[in-house]
């Protein structure tokens, strides 16, 4: 059944925007970002609007849909009320280029800082053994598709840009975590995480996990894990005493 939908996209630049509404026709089974594909075709060609697979895989095109930050591609026009405006507005932590893009690159600069899988060197590098449980535990977080959602809802950096110096936020978290569950890496990513990267400015809000299109368990698989093995490593009576007798 086609009828009349009102779509509130913000239009705008650096320099400042506002929402414009458009009308279109809508199909039932279609998502939103069918809705804003129809008003670039024939209402406004010069919006810009970042997609690419259309089928949640590519993480492309993110933005906050009634204020909440998800995939459009994925969020069918069925889920809302009808006869309502939906309102579309690009990710709100990231700075805007255009219209519902925008500069995601602090993601890539965080992603820099992760040094890279480090074989340990009693382990040979093939034929590589990992447990189930390890392999299970690597796969889930690598799911990730970088839509850069749980970044972009995270309240340590969406609500104070003086943070993002200091976090590398919930995607990288798990990144982290993912290499230092693997048995067969050497390096001490627990520390680098939790002093130089922000992990103790997570406060376990969980909000990253509800808004992950790939149902990643952020917060319960990788952050806190993470943080318990901070405070394993830390209070471990047996470190403890090492370090003393060090010092
Ligand atoms: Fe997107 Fe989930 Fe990856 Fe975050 S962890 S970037 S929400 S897929
Ligand atoms: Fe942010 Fe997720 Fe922690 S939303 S505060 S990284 S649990
Ligand atoms: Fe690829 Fe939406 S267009 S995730």
């Amino acid at each position: 059944m086609t009828y009349d939908l009102t779509l509130r996209i913000w239009r705008g630049d650096a320099a400042g925007g506002d929402v414009v509404d458009y009308t279109v026709s809508a199909e039932d089974g279609e998502v939103v970002l069918d809705a804003v594909h129809r008003v670039q075709a024939q209402l406004a060609g010069d919006l810009a609007v970042r997609w690419n697979c259309k089928a949640g895989k590519c993480g492309s095109c993110s933005a906050e849909v009634n204020g909440r930050p998800r995939l459009m591609c994925l969020a069918r026009l069925s889920t809302f009320p009808r006869g309502d405006p939906i309102v579309i507005t690009p990710l709100r932590t990231f700075p805007v280029v255009r219209d519902l893009v925008t500069d995601v690159s602090f993601n890539y600069r965080k992603a820099e800082l992760v040094p890279a899988f480090e074989p340990t060197a009693e382990q040979p590098r093939a034929p590589f053994r990992m447990a189930q449980v390890d392999v299970e535990r690597s796969q889930e977080f690598r799911k990730c598709i970088e839509c850069w959602i749980c970044q972009d809802t995270c309240h340590v950096i969406r609500d104070h840009e003086d943070n993002k110096p200091a976090f590398s936020g919930p995607r990288f978290f798990i990144r982290y975590a993912e290499l230092d569950m693997h048995p067969n890496d050497a390096r001490d990513r627990k520390k680098l995480a939790q002093e130089e990267r922000g992990l103790g400015l997570c406060n376990i809000t969980k909000c990253c996990t509800e808004v992950c299109p790939e149902g990643i368990k952020i917060t319960d698989n990788g952050i806190i894990p993470m943080k318990e093995r901070v405070v394993d490593v830390k209070y471990d009576p047996v470190r403890f005493l090492r370090r003393r007798r060090r010092a």
